[in-house]
């Protein structure tokens, strides 16, 4: 018996047309999942359409972009930078600015541990309307509340009591009075109104931290605007931590490609393969 031959190139044939017949219905009817998913967004307590670049709280990391989890907690969402939570008080999405409340100061300028309001400067920055202030702990002595302007409080933390002291930014030196020194961002205005009142109570400084302060958050932006526009949903690689633009039927690096860009790649798929198989067969 002599086994029938058949042409290299007819098995290459073959090969091609299942490959094409298995996956054409699937390019044709189905939407790429990643897709489908980064671009459901999520809602927390009153902050709605939370989509790029956060994630968690059942949105994939896929879907964001790394230092911006979220974590939505009875109804409030927490982002936490630089090891110090933050509540989320509103998102813009347009100009992507963020407010943002120290979780650990809305009842009292009392915290277990001392945090500084330290940002990573390659994803945030203060919006100009944000400043610094100085809470000093561990004050053996009251500094001289004639000069400038000074709030005294006494913090009482797991059986610990210690003193704190607030002083305006422009008298800050109370290094050697107090051991120990926090910073914290808060809204100019709400301080302003804070140093400016009659009456100097720490309860006027708890209330101007809690209304937050603005941040500019960047998650390669004008990646993801570049995305948007070619009709991409943005997200992130975890593997190769790159950018990635997710369109209906792929995940892309930078934008997704026009029905002539995805004639021209199909079509030199088709010419490589066939050059493939003059070179195969010679
Ligand atoms: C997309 O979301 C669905 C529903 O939440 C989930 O079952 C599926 O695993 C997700 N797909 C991917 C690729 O993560
Ligand atoms: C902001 O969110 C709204 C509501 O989901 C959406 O329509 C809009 O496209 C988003 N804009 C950007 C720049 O993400
Ligand atoms: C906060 O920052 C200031 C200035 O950089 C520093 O002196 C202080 O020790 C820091 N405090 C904490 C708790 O890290
Ligand atoms: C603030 O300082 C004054 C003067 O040293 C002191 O009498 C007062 O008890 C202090 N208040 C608090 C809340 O520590
Ligand atoms: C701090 O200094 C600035 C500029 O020197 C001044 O405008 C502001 O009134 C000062 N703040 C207080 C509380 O004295
Ligand atoms: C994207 O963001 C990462 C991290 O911030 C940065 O290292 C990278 O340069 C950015 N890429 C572009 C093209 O902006």
């Amino acid at each position: 018996m002599h086994p029938v031959r058949l042409p290299g190139s007819f098995f290459f044939f073959i090969i091609i047309i299942t490959f094409v017949l298995i996956h054409a219905p699937k390019f044709a009817s189905s939407v790429d999942e990643r897709y489908a998913n980064c671009s459901r967004t999520f809602a927390c307590g009153n902050i709605e359409n939370i989509g790029y670049p956060f994630w968690g709280s059942g949105r994939p990391d896929y879907c964001g972009f790394p230092g911006f989890q979220q974590n939505c907690r009875d109804s409030i969402l927490e982002i936490t930078i630089m090891s110090a939570t933050y509540h989320v008080l509103g998102i813009n999405n347009e100009s992507r600015f963020l407010n943002v409340a120290r979780a650990d100061y809305l009842e009292d300028l009392c915290t277990a541990f001392l945090i500084n309001s330290t940002l990573n400067p390659d994803l945030f920055e203060f919006t100009s309307d944000t400043q610094d202030i100085n809470l000093h702990y561990h004050c053996p002595q009251i500094p001289n509340q004639e000069i400038g302007f000074v709030i005294n409080f006494t913090c009482n933390v797991n059986e610990n009591t210690f003193s704190g002291v607030y002083r305006d930014s422009n008298l800050s030196e109370l290094t050697g009075v107090c051991s120990d020194r926090v910073v914290l961002a808060a809204n100019q205005w709400g301080i302003q109104s804070v140093e400016t009142s009659q009456s100097l109570r720490w309860e006027n400084l708890v209330e101007a931290l809690a209304k937050g302060f603005g941040l500019q958050w960047n998650a390669n932006n004008s990646l993801c605007d570049r995305c948007r526009g070619s009709g991409g949903e943005c997200g992130y690689k975890t593997f190769s931590n790159k950018f990635s633009c997710y369109c209906t039927d792929l995940a892309y690096d930078t934008v997704c490609p026009t029905p002539t860009g995805r004639f021209v790649t199909c079509l030199s798929l088709v010419i490589s393969l066939i050059i493939r198989l003059f070179v195969f067969q010679s």
